[in-house]
């Protein structure tokens, strides 16, 4: 229990990251239910999608749960209204600066937790009314900034006094226990969860996150301005190749439009975007959401008695 647990009523600190297309109420709900906080992603989905994933959700439990707004996704001024609607009590952000809803939220008594790269977005957050910020290292999955976890995390601390939850590259009770030693008050987890039982993600693409190594994953997309890390392929390698030849930002976006879609609905990891984080290569099981979150508490659990005795 710390400050953090206590603001959002959940028993242990551990977010599920908001992955679109893949955190659907299934995994939200099976993770707020283990105690830690299920994300429901709303990705680039309209506004009814969402509104039905929380409601679903809600029927299997009624633990705390969260919402991941994509700000750049067309529908995010719909989806920012559902969460307030739907009552929703913690909103997630990602892809840069939530200030335009933060009002409307605040209002409805929502705790506003921004996703960020670095230290100046942090403090702006902060000041803007947010409740805790998620830092978030370029080892993580996905679309990331440029700090790694290690440098991020303890500077981030330094700079605001909201709590900060540690993002990237984390998937066991060491990654939990290095980012609480950097000051961090709790921890996302994407990638451990994306092979959980109960995340719908398509087979092929669990077994690819499971199958990987370390060093499986590129980082495409820096030319383009929106750098993502996925696990290597056909697509990412012609991504790297046009990459180097200097193409075009619309070229190169129109090579990787709907990639995710492709790789977690249709299965198709060849031509799809597989997104994953560099610790991949240490997720080799398929456990429930609660054996995770029983695994890396219980873990942490005896290395602090130890550290006690
Ligand atoms: C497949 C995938 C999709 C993601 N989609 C989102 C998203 O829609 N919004 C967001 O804020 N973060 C997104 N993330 C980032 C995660 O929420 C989380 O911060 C990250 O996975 C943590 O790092 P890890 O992968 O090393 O555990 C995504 C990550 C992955 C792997």
């Amino acid at each position: 229990m710390n400050r953090l647990c206590e603001m959002l009523n959940i028993q242990y600190p551990i977010f599920q990251g908001a992955m679109a297309w893949i955190a659907d109420h299934a995994i939200a709900a099976a993770v707020s239910e283990a105690g830690g906080l299920g994300i429901i992603a709303a990705g680039n989905a309209p506004g009814e999608w969402l509104r039905n994933e929380i409601r679903a959700l809600k029927k299997i439990t009624d633990k705390p749960f969260g919402v991941n707004i994509m700000l750049l996704s067309p529908y995010a001024e719909e989806v920012a209204k559902i969460v307030v609607e739907e009552g929703a009590s913690i909103v997630t952000t990602g892809a840069g600066d939530p200030g335009k809803y933060m009002n409307m939220w605040k209002e409805a008594g929502i705790k506003v937790i921004p996703v960020i790269p670095s230290v100046a977005l942090a403090r702006r957050m902060e000041k803007q009314g947010a409740d805790a910020v998620i830092a978030e290292g370029c080892e993580a999955g996905g679309h990331i900034g440029e700090l790694t976890t290690m440098v991020l995390i303890p500077q981030v601390v330094d700079a605001v006094n909201i709590p900060v939850i540690a993002a990237g590259g984390i998937a066991d009770h060491r990654g939990f226990a290095a980012t609480m030693m950097l000051g961090a008050e709790a921890v996302q987890i994407g990638t451990r969860f994306l092979v959980a039982k109960e995340c719908t993600v398509h087979e092929n693409y669990k077994q690819r996150v499971l199958k990987a190594s370390d060093i499986d994953t590129v980082v495409t997309g820096r030319s383009t301005g929106h750098p993502v890390r996925a696990l290597r392929n056909k697509l990412s390698r012609e991504f790297t190749r046009l990459e180097k030849e200097g193409a075009s930002v619309e070229e190169l976006e129109a090579l990787g439009a709907g990639g995710l879609r492709i790789a977690v609905v249709d299965g198709d990891v060849v031509n799809g975007t597989v997104m994953s984080g560099q610790i991949a290569g240490m997720v080799k099981e398929e456990q429930t959401a609660k054996e995770i979150i029983e695994e890396i508490m219980t873990k942490e659990n005896r290395r602090l008695s130890h550290i006690n005795e």
